[in-house]
């Protein structure tokens, strides 16, 4: 858990590493879809995020405070970073994704609202310096916590779900 001088560090390290640290996803080998699942995901996020944008726009949002939320967690009190140390039987990735849906929605059932931020696993060299962490413990992601604001547009942004029959293949 950082709060206080803690989280305040690592948005500070996260704003500065972010661009860098983000750019290094180049280098890892494009993923194995066919062009046209490549087609429709692009399409996908480009839509997404222009509706998005749109409306957060439409209700005059503080567009720079929404892009630097991804540095500060949203300047929330208080994060959660989840880290995971590997072990061989490669359950420990899984383990530390469910653990933090599980942060969530007890956080949720509690009336606080969160948000998950990559930032931390994609600046997690500098994260792990910044709090002094071992440098086996891989950083998995970092959940803000607090309670929602009311009425701001960023926690009513529509969402846009595909189709269960969509997104589901049934074998029998
Ligand atoms: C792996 C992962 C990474 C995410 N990273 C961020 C992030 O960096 N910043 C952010 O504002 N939200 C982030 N989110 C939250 C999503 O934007 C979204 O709010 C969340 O998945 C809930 O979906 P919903 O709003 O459609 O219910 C992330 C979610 C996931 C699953």
């Amino acid at each position: 858990m950082v709060t206080g001088d803690s989280i305040r560090k690592v948005a500070a390290v996260i704003a500065r590493e972010y661009a860098q640290a983000a750019a290094r996803k180049d280098e890892l080998p494009a993923p194995p879809v066919n062009e046209e699942t490549a087609r429709v995901l692009a399409e996908r996020k480009r839509e997404t995020f222009a509706e998005m944008l749109a409306f957060l726009q439409d209700r005059q949002a503080d567009m720079k405070a929404v892009g630097e939320g991804n540095f500060n967690f949203h300047r929330a009190p208080a994060a959660v970073i989840f880290g995971v140390y590997p072990c061989r039987d490669q359950n420990f990735l899984k383990s530390g994704v469910a653990a933090m849906e599980n942060f969530m929605l007890a956080a949720a059932a509690r009336g606080l609202g969160t948000c998950w931020s990559n930032a931390v696993s994609i600046c997690q060299e500098s994260v792990r310096a910044a709090l002094d962490l071992p440098s086996d413990l891989i950083l998995v992601d970092g959940i803000a916590v607090g309670y929602p604001v009311e009425g701001s547009p960023i926690n009513d942004i529509p969402r846009r779900r595909l189709p269960i029959e969509d997104v589901t293949e049934w074998r029998e």
